[in-house]
């Protein structure tokens, strides 16, 4: 198994209170896969990824990615794990404003072990012409193709995307998950990917649905779609 998580769970405390936020996450994914985590505003999706992306830690359970158990990484570990492993991509894109594409996607090329050509990933994402732009010169779809390019660059085993169709219209946000689905087969890159939009999860292997902190439902999707025939 690529990924399994086991018993997880995470609570926040602010102003003396106590907030679980994951209580007892149970998760399975194989490599090569693409996993859709649906549920609803605040029931702890992000703060699910975050810790298996290794920018937040777990209070208790297990973590285990690609043979790593990331729960039990201190500090310095953790970020060789995030930097070496892990692809992130949020709904708000996250690019440097005073970057251009090229030099946003250089950043993440130059501390990246293994690198994959810089002009290959814009190609790939088809923004190769656009590489001396600036983000607030694109639109929201060229800066979500741009913040992709920049995650798969280190050639991430694992692709974390939250809600990464989020702020887009319907037709971008397809053009964006097919680019996905093309990663995931061109490169064998695993993918889990947030979605609050039910439609989107047919083009997943696996769906689980978050309540409150808990996998509700956990679904193994044999009737698995290609992107450009999601209707929504
Ligand atoms: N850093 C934090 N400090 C305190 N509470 C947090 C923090 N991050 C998230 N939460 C709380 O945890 C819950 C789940 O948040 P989140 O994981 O962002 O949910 P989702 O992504 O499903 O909308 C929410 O109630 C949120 O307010
Ligand atoms: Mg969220």
């Amino acid at each position: 198994m690529f990924l399994k998580i086991e018993n997880l769970t995470k609570s926040y405390n602010t102003n003396d209170i106590t907030t679980s936020v994951l209580n007892g996450i149970e998760m399975n994914l194989d490599k090569g896969e693409i996993g859709a985590i649906l549920g609803p505003s605040g029931s702890g999706k992000s703060t699910l990824i975050n810790i298996i992306g290794g920018i937040d830690r777990c209070d208790s359970g297990i973590v285990l990615v690609n043979g790593i158990e990331v729960n039990k990484l201190n500090d310095n570990k953790l970020t060789d794990y995030r930097r070496e492993n892990i692809g992130f991509i949020f709904q708000f894109y996250n690019l440097i404003p005073n970057l251009t594409v090229g030099e946003n996607i250089e950043v993440v090329s130059n501390i990246s072990k293994s690198p994959l050509n810089i002009d290959e990933v814009l190609k790939a994402v088809n923004m190769i012409d656009k590489k001396h732009r600036f983000p607030k010169e694109l639109s929201g779809g060229e800066q979500q193709r741009v913040s992709i390019a920049r995650a798969i660059v280190k050639n991430p085993k694992l692709l974390l995307c939250d809600e990464p169709t989020g702020a887009l219209d319907f037709s971008t946000s397809r053009e964006i998950l097919k680019l996905l689905q093309r990663i995931n087969k061109d490169y064998g890159t695993t993918i889990l990917m947030i979605t609050h939009n039910t439609p989107i999860s047919a083009m997943a292997n696996r769906i689980y649905k978050i309540r409150s902190g808990k996998i509700v439902e956990s679904i193994v999707n044999k009737t698995m779609i290609p992107a450009e025939r999601i209707e929504w």
